[in-house]
């Protein structure tokens, strides 16, 4: 093999390298990979909620007795519509699909006597706190795992507020609002 001959042969290897190169050049610009800003996969608001502490509000919401002070009765009453397909909410009424719900702030969960409560509700313990009202009412089935409460939750932390603010007037003797 003459010097020629090993000068084509190299010619070929540097062309296909080059050709190899700019392909490369060419498809990264037509095909260019979508950046994450950031690493991972997005979850549902819920999860990451959970994730956070078993079903907790976002940490960047503020929390319930700071958000009741801003909080709109009159506003609440409305926003409790779709609560009412479910839920009765005057003084002595019944059961419909849900407990009734006067006086519910502070009533110790799942203790409506004569009502069929779920597992997940009767094993929580405690009273309804404003607290746990928020929680519950963010994504009941995050909050009590099981729960026969079918309503998907209210996601706007406003919102939950006016709710909770209006729930607390359905009593004889409203509980007071937490100082802040
Ligand atoms: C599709 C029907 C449905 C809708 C809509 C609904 N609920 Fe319920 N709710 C239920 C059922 C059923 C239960 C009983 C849950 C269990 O036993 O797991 C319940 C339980 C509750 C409890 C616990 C009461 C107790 O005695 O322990 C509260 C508080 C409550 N709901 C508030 C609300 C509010 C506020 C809304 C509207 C924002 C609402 N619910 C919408 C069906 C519903």
């Amino acid at each position: 093999m003459d010097t020629f001959e090993l000068n084509k042969i190299a010619g070929a290897f540097l062309g296909t390298l080059l050709f190899a190169m700019w392909l490369n050049v060419i498809s990264g610009a037509i095909f260019r990979p979508a950046k994450l800003v950031k690493p991972g996969y997005p979850l549902p608001a819920a999860q990451v909620a959970e994730a956070a502490g078993g079903g907790a509000a976002a940490p960047s919401v503020a929390p319930i007795g700071q958000r009741l002070t801003e909080a709109d009765v009159k506003k609440g009453e409305a926003d409790t519509k779709p609560c009412q397909a479910c839920h009765n909410f005057e003084k002595g009424a019944g059961a419909k699909i849900g407990p009734p719900l006067y006086g519910v702030v502070d009533r110790p969960k799942g203790s409506v006597a004569g009502y069929d409560y779920s597992e997940a509700i009767k094993s929580k313990g405690g009273e309804w706190t404003y607290a746990d009202l928020d929680q519950f009412l963010t994504n009941p089935k995050a909050y009590a795992q099981g729960t026969k409460m079918t309503f998907a939750g209210e996601p706007d932390p406003a919102k939950r507020a006016d709710i909770i603010d209006y729930l607390h007037t359905l009593s004889d003797k409203p509980e007071p609002l937490p100082a802040k």
